[in-house]
């Protein structure tokens, strides 16, 4: 038995709305029906679709069953309570806001009206990610000692015409770091302390483009990340998988490197190092690439919204979930504005 296509409104047509709609055509239980942005028809105008100025007239005049917000950031929180009155699910690209308390007033939104609202952290839907999680926390690399993530890559200049690209509220913490710091909070747990530097040197911008970043894990494990979005390199994960065509594919490097007392794990390669006999630095170290299954984030993230929309299963990525990340983002500028390490309290932590 086939089921009706989800109706999909679109909100925000620029760089990821645009990509959305891609999804939305490669998968047959869904069909894009309309898209608001206010300053560009281009996307309803190629997709042969109504266009809206403004997303309040996509919710009134058009008979969506869900919708995609991927407008700027600062404006997530403000659309997405507009969803929740209008009782439309929404899939909310991160970060989920642009601060924690911005955040919280979501979170209890969704609370008292019961609403549907997946966040965009598509990389949880990545095979390797669930292949991961479980060898970590299943003990197959033994205790977790240390993680080191890197996402290190050089954005066009143009990408900074957009001014709220260059403007609090973006920067390479919140628009990359958080999908990172997000991974590691479900594949490795909950983090609990946060110290950062951020520098702005190469763009001048009012936001930083690149920063390093320490963090604690509740287990008591370790991790470091470098991030920037000024550098050439080839590591990150936008170039290590295949979710995305549009950066080309480097298979040959990794960009998380996760340790325990008993192996550890390249990341996306799920390359498991190993002793066969005595652990012991002289050693040769064996390796065997762990098993996972094929796919790629965004077709995944799409199949389970359409999933979620249909009311088949609970959004993975919840507005509380998604906050709890953003309470790290928040953490580590703070960290870096006042040179002190950062803890996470009990109401930004889900731990
Ligand atoms: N999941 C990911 O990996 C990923 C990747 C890129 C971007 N994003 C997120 O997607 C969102 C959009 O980023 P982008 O790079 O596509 O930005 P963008 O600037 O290319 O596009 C934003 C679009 O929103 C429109 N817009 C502005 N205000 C609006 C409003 N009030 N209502 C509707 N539309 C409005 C703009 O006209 C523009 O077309 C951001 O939240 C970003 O963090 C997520």
């Amino acid at each position: 038995m086939t089921s009706t296509p989800v109706r999909i409104g679109i909100i925000g047509a620029g760089r990821m709305g645009t990509q959305h709609a891609g999804f939305i055509a490669r998968d047959e239980n869904a069909v894009l029906v309309g898209v608001a942005d206010p300053q560009s028809d281009l996307l309803s105008t190629r997709s042969s679709v109504p266009h809206y100025r403004d997303h309040h007239e996509l919710l009134e005049k058009s008979d969506v069953d869900a919708v995609i917000i991927a407008n700027p950031n600062n404006a997530h929180v403000d659309t997405a309570l507009d969803c929740i009155h209008a009782g439309i699910p929404a899939l909310l690209e991160k970060p989920v806001a642009v601060t924690f308390a911005e955040a919280t007033r979501l979170t209890q939104a969704v609370r008292e009206k019961n609403a549907v609202v997946l966040v965009g952290h598509h990389r949880r839907h990545h095979p390797a990610v669930a292949a991961a999680r479980e060898i970590i926390l299943g003990g197959g690399i033994g205790q977790l000692v240390a993680v080191n993530g890197v996402w290190m890559a050089r954005k066009p200049d143009d990408y900074f015409e957009h001014s709220w690209h260059r403007e609090k509220g973006a920067g390479v913490m919140l628009i990359n770091l958080v999908h990172d710091l997000d991974l590691m909070r479900h594949m490795c747990g909950e983090i609990t302390a946060v110290q950062a530097v951020t520098s702005n040197m190469v763009r001048g911008h009012e936001v930083e483009d690149t920063a390093a970043v320490i963090v604690t894990f509740a287990s008591g494990a370790v991790g470091t990340f470098t991030v920037s979005d000024a550098t050439v390199a080839p590591w990150g994960w936008d170039q290590v998988t295949e979710d995305d065509p549009t950066f080309p594919y480097r298979p040959d490097t990794s960009c998380y490197s996760i340790a325990g007392t008993e192996g550890s794990l390249a990341f996306p390669q799920l390359k498991h190092y190993y002793y066969g006999g005595r652990a012991d630095w002289t050693q040769p170290l064996s390796a065997r690439y762990d098993p996972r299954s094929i796919g790629d984030s965004y077709t995944n993230q799409m199949a389970h919204f359409i999933s979620v929309v249909r009311g088949e299963t609970a959004p993975l990525v919840t507005v509380e979930d998604a906050a709890a990340t953003l309470a790290l983002i928040e953490a580590a500028h703070n960290a870096a504005e006042t040179g002190t390490l950062t803890t996470i309290t009990a109401q930004e932590s889900l731990v």
